[in-house]
């Protein structure tokens, strides 16, 4: 086999087989094939594009690059969850434990990422003495004991997948449909999930910025998971402005914390609540949704899922106390309120800009070599929709500079107050199964 008759052959529209994109994977990750071809056959991807039949193949091959996660040892069907990202998205912090409240495992494998605010894993170890540094075997029996566990993501997953990212962001290949739902869906079932729930977002503050884009990458990733033995639901949310009112790490947890009360935002409640059914309905296939979701609805009012919330803190060296103390959550040295300057409705709030925003004051990564701070963030007052005063507060940052001038004209640039009541967009645009 050679590597300039694939590119050709992709080039000219045609099909290639599982074994030619074996050969690809496995001699580029060997060091075999330079990057300049795998380049030429990127790019010929991104205008031929891929059946699913080959996205599903180009799928395993980088499952195969790496270590494949064994979760057999725990019991059940293991449902995992992945957001294509957004701004302010709390959903795993409110998931994980909402959903293993009602007897699913949740097995979490998460990453720290770049992006306007942590991972997961750093909004977690905002908690004092949360810790994500444990064995595979340590998860699994902690997710046997208490049916939740989150652990850091394997640096041996997937590595075909780290090394083609890289070229393709150098080579304007990354909005490739079957290239995203292939690298996604690669480290998915590298870390061992049975089932997967997947989080399409599309807006502003969302890779996907329109819903046709939104909907071929949720069909092609839904149909790759199914092509491999892996049941697939997606669900297409909104991202034009930030889910719920907290954008940062802290106070995503506290977000996550007031949530899993029954107090929460009520678009956070909504999508944690139908991306939750969705988990529970593939994890047991005799439930139907509507009982599902009614169930979760009562975990939040019943106590169960904060309790349960408490119990994975602590299992993994966590303090559990801020569940009932959130004072005890890192906090920034500095509140400023952000003004309404005019009285109307709120018509949009830029979900990336405000993300940006939280960025600046330090809650993300710009590279990987940032380092993150916990306690500052954007806490929004006001959604879209809403109206306001003159005077109001529409948003507070919590920041440890005083120098935070260029954030607040950011903000206010970027929450748009109108004389005319917007309408109403919906939160969940589409679902997508088999
Ligand atoms: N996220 C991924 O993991 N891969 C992509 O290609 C795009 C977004
Ligand atoms: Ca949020």
């Amino acid at each position: 086999m050679r590597m300039y008759d694939i590119i050709e052959k992709k080039r000219d529209g045609h099909v290639l087989t599982t074994e030619e994109i074996n050969f690809v994977i496995e001699q580029y990750v060997a060091n075999h094939i330079p990057d300049y071809q795998v380049s030429a056959l990127l790019m010929a991807i991104y205008f031929q594009g891929m059946t699913i039949e080959e996205s599903a193949a180009l799928t395993m091959a980088i499952v195969h690059s790496g270590e494949e996660i064994d979760l057999s040892g725990i019991d059940g069907v293991k449902v995992d969850k992945h957001s294509t990202g957004g701004v302010g998205d709390t959903t795993t912090l409110v998931l994980a434990p909402l959903v293993a409240s009602l007897g699913v495992p949740v097995a979490k494998m998460s990453g720290r990422g770049l992006g306007h605010t942590g991972g997961t894993i750093d909004k977690l170890e905002a908690i004092k003495g949360f810790h994500v540094e444990i064995t595979n075997e340590q998860f699994i029996e902690l997710v046997n004991q208490n049916k939740v566990a989150v652990i850091g993501q394997s640096t041996q997953l997937a590595p075909a997948d780290k090394l083609l990212y890289s070229l393709r962001d150098v080579t304007a290949t990354v909005s490739s449909i079957p290239l995203i739902a292939s690298s996604i869906m690669s480290k998915k079932i590298a870390s061992g999930a049975n089932a997967i729930v997947l989080d399409v977002k599309v807006g502003t503050g969302a890779f996907m910025k329109n819903l046709d884009d939104a909907r071929k990458l949720a069909k092609t990733m839904v149909q790759i998971g199914n092509e491999v033995g892996r049941k697939t639901t997606a669900i297409i949310s909104s991202m034009e402005e930030p889910l719920g009112n907290a954008i940062g790490n802290a106070i995503e947890i506290q977000e996550a914390i007031e949530t899993l009360r029954g107090e929460g935002p009520e678009d956070l409640t909504e999508l944690s609540l139908e991306l939750g059914a969705e988990m529970v309905v593939l994890a047991d296939g005799s439930m139907t949704k509507e009982v599902a979701k009614q169930q979760l609805k009562e975990q939040l009012t019943n106590g169960k899922a904060i309790e349960m919330f408490k119990t994975f803190i602590e299992a993994q060296g966590g303090d559990g106390s801020i569940v009932d103390n959130v004072q005890n959550l890192p906090t920034a040295r500095y509140t400023f309120d952000v003004l309404a300057n005019e009285a109307g409705y709120v018509s949009h709030i830029v979900a990336n800009e405000i993300g940006a925003a939280a960025m600046m004051l330090g809650a993300g990564r710009e590279t990987k070599d940032s380092k993150i701070d916990l306690s500052v963030g954007v806490q929004l007052h006001k959604k879209v929709g809403e109206f306001v005063e003159k005077g109001d507060i529409i948003c507070s940052l919590y920041a440890n500079t005083e120098n935070t001038t260029k954030v607040k004209e950011k903000i206010s640039e970027n929450i748009i107050i109108s004389n005319d009541m917007p309408k109403k967009e919906p939160l969940i645009f589409d679902i997508i199964s088999s």
